[in-house]
């Protein structure tokens, strides 16, 4: 039998799905007659993550002292290691007592259907200076701009917190049925392939040579079983590539460059929090979760503009204290294709190179050729990945 790392913070994992179908049959019935709020994105997209034992071992959301305490020092108020607040934020909660049970409905789905109902332990407000030091120290900044920033202080100061019960996974499963996969369900899948030693790759991006390759190597050089490649299936910035796209272009890269049976690809449904190095805190956690031994974090990783230093996803892992967490960091190099050795390399293990020996291109100029119908260097992206990218830019246009 295959060893399969521990969940995070408890021996067995604790989703907060309803999997009793008699029961979620009843509590769906119950919601009907409870008061109900529709939640913000980022509250459903926690709901969704709890329900799928992501973010085990939380029973809910957190309280005030909680995420007051995870945004200062990365642990709740008892102790539990844990990377940035998860919060059901909203505007009002007029006729909502602490006591109350109440139905969570979800801001994505027609019809607002109920996502959760949730026991309401407190309701408590954030000030506006506690919600500027926690932003600054989840986020690194509280510039409006960042679009981290802006989901995070555009959904309310008021702080319902409190167990929950999950009823669906709100438009993840039947938007990305193929793709959108639970902890449970990948852990499931890792024991059933037998394997152990498991790669968890994250990407909000399609993924071109340079990534394709960040993979190969960490599998290589960790002699790992399995790869889990795990992409954003949630909320992004304007101009990032939907994940519909983005996941068609990844199955083709597995199909045509990665042994049989190596690799994975799937999904989860979580909005981007752009939030860096705490953001790959938490991708670490919730991989640990999900079964994985070992996560990759390269260049800017959850980055967004210049708001982090390209390896402080990095070094924040260099502080954490042995034990708190299981999972290990496979530390990427900026990784590119060196046309001296004719492939892709860590810029670190090539010291004799200069930047003209590598092929480097921007987002901005990628995403221009590909607009324009021309393909990317076939050194840049996989000549597959790139005709199913054109097609997407250019059907923008049209
Ligand atoms: S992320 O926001 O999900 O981290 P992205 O999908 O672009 O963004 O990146 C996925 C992973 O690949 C991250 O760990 C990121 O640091 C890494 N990565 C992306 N491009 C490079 C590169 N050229 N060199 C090294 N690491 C990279």
């Amino acid at each position: 039998m295959a060893n399969i790392i521990k969940p995070h913070g408890s021996s067995e994992l604790n989703p907060l799905f309803v999997n009793d179908e008699s029961k979620r049959a009843e509590i769906i019935q119950e919601a009907a007659s409870l008061p109900a709020i529709v939640l913000s994105s980022a509250s459903a997209a926690n709901a969704v993550m709890l329900g799928g034992g992501y973010f085990n071992p939380l029973t809910g959301y957190m309280s005030k002292a909680d995420a007051l305490s995870v945004a200062d020092n990365m642990h709740t108020a008892n102790g539990l290691f844990w990377p940035t607040p998860v919060l059901n934020l909203v505007e009002s909660a007029e006729g909502i007592n602490p006591g109350d049970r109440i139905a969570l409905k979800d801001p994505n789905v027609d019809g607002n259907r109920v996502l959760a109902v949730m026991n309401v332990e407190a309701i408590e407000e954030f000030s506006g200076d506690e919600m500027a030091t926690m932003t600054k120290q989840v986020y690194g900044t509280d510039d409006a701009a960042h679009p981290g920033v802006a989901a995070f202080n555009g959904q309310g100061r008021i702080c319902l917190s409190g167990p929950i019960e999950v009823l669906n996974y709100s438009y993840f499963e039947t938007d990305f049925g193929d793709t959108f996969r639970t902890a449970v369900q990948i852990r499931q899948t890792i024991k059933d392939n037998g394997w152990s030693k498991v790669v968890a790759f994250q990407t909000r991006n399609p993924m071109h040579r340079a990534h394709e390759e960040l993979c190969h190597m960490a599998m290589e050089r960790l002699e790992a079983d399995g790869l889990v490649i795990h992409m954003l299936l949630g909320k992004l910035k304007a101009g990032d590539i939907p994940a519909d796209v983005r996941d068609a272009s990844i199955r083709k890269m597995v199909d045509v460059y990665f042994p049989a049976n190596s690799a994975i690809v799937t999904g989860y449904g979580f909005d981007m929090l752009y939030a860096g190095p705490r953001e790959a805190v938490l991708h670490a956690v919730f991989r640990q979760n999900m079964g994985a031994t070992h996560l990759i974090v390269g260049r800017d990783h959850a980055g967004v503009g210049d708001y982090y230093g390209a390896f402080d996803a990095q070094t924040i892992f260099h502080d954490i204290k042995e034990g708190e967490l299981n999972i290990k960091i496979f530390e990427a190099d900026h990784t590119a294709y060196s046309k001296k050795l004719n492939k892709v390399v860590m810029m670190r293990e090539a010291p004799d190179h200069v930047k003209e020996d590598f092929v480097l291109l921007s987002g901005t100029a990628v995403r221009e050729m590909l607009g324009a119908g021309k393909a990317p260097p076939k050194e840049f992206s996989r000549p597959e990945v790139a005709q199913i990218l054109m097609d997407y830019y250019q059907g923008l246009d049209s």
